[in-house]
């Protein structure tokens, strides 16, 4: 009997390919958009600016004051954050960690790019509330930025510049250092015995966390109502489209760094993860729009604490000490 036996270099050659196309589906390319390619010095610059309290009207607040590095860009401990003069907002500070490749941004999607959204905070009344041409003159009037930005930008000093610098600076924002990451990559050691628990019941039927929060991110982008109250106080989704059956559906936010995040939800309402795993337990509340996926799951109390631990291998904590995202010196 002949035996057809293929050259190694080709089996070497099909494995690693097939290695590379893991790698791919599960950290995809970093999306860059063509207008705004990544340099070393853009960068630097959007990271001065993220953290520079001259960004807002009365120099009180920068980027960094709502989304802090040791809580994964966060603003752990605030169910919803405050704005200048002590303005509260009602929304909760989502995490930045691989900001980079949400499909769109705010808790209702309504921006579709990084560069964009951040006009946002800049200019809203009830967060850093300047004028986009009286801090492209507070910029202009500081030599150290007219240095920096003529070096990136041939146009120098503009509100989209500022953005756009911004924006390069968030792309780097990657978090992909956790016990499960690490886990996934082969240490079987990584994660707990009940982590691992935690993570069968996560991607299972019986947990059905997958189903919105999927692949490398823990979000499939797509929104959703949670039946988090009976009634919807704030529209989310319905605030774009006007349709009331989009009332209180919001993006199914990333789950990574979630242990470093409290509290939660899109209003900061879930003060705990116990209690966010108590709500899905229970299927949410009896709401209008409540997602067809949303519904009591009869989870024990081990499966929620073994869930709870498999959410806690989602920390990275080499991200929320990684220099090259702190406050520059
Ligand atoms: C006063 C607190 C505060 C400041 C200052 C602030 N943010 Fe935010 N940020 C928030 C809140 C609250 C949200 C959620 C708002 C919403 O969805 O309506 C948010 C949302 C975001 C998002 C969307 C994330 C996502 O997944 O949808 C990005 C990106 C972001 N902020 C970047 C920035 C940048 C860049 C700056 C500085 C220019 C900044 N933020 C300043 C509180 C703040
Ligand atoms: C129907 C889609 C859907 C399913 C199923 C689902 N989630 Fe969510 N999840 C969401 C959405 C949407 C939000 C944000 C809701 C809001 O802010 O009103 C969210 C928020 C969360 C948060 C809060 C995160 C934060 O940063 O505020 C946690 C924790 C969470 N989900 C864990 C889970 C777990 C664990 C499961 C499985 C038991 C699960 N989710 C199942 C869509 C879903």
């Amino acid at each position: 009997m002949q035996t057809f036996l293929l050259p190694s270099r080709v089996i070497i050659g099909v494995l690693l390919l097939g290695v590379m196309v893991f790698a791919q589906v599960y950290f995809p390319v970093l999306p860059v958009p063509k207008d705004n390619p990544q340099t070393p010095e853009k960068i630097q610059l959007g990271r001065k600016l993220f953290y520079d309290t001259r960004l807002s009207a009365d120099d009180s607040l920068s980027c960094s004051s709502c989304h802090q590095q040791q809580f994964a860009f966060s603003n752990a401990g605030n169910a919803v954050s405050t704005g200048i003069r002590g303005q509260k907002g009602s929304r909760n500070a989502p995490s930045l960690g691989n900001v980079a490749w949400r499909k769109s941004y705010f808790w209702e999607g309504g921006s579709p790019s990084l560069e964009l959204q951040a006009m946002g905070p800049l200019t809203a009344h009830d967060e850093m509330a300047i004028e986009p041409r009286v801090l492209v003159a507070k910029l202009q009037a500081i030599p150290e930025y007219q240095k920096a930005f003529s070096r990136v930008f041939p146009e120098g000093i503009t509100m989209l510049n500022v953005t756009k610098a911004i924006a390069s600076f968030e792309r780097t924002l990657v978090t992909n250092r956790s016990a499960y990451d690490k886990y996934r990559a082969g240490d079987e050691k990584a994660m707990s015995v009940a982590a691992v628990r935690g993570m069968e019941l996560f991607f299972g039927e019986s947990g059905d966390c997958f189903h919105c929060h999927n692949g490398f991110n823990f979000t499939t982008e797509t929104l959703h109502n949670t039946g988090l109250k009976k009634t919807n106080p704030d529209l989310g989704l319905a605030r774009i489209t006007n349709r009331p059956e989009d009332a209180g559906k919001f993006k199914t936010p990333t789950l990574r760094n979630v242990a470093l995040t409290a509290p939660y939800m899109h209003d900061g309402s879930i003060a705990t993860l116990e209690k966010a795993l108590e709500h899905y337990n229970k299927g949410g509340e009896d709401n209008p729009n409540v997602d067809m996926l949303m519904r009591p799951l009869g989870l024990s109390k081990t499966e929620i604490n073994d869930l709870i631990e498999f959410l806690k291998a989602l920390t990275d904590v080499e991200f929320t000490r990684d220099p090259r995202f702190s406050a520059p010196k």
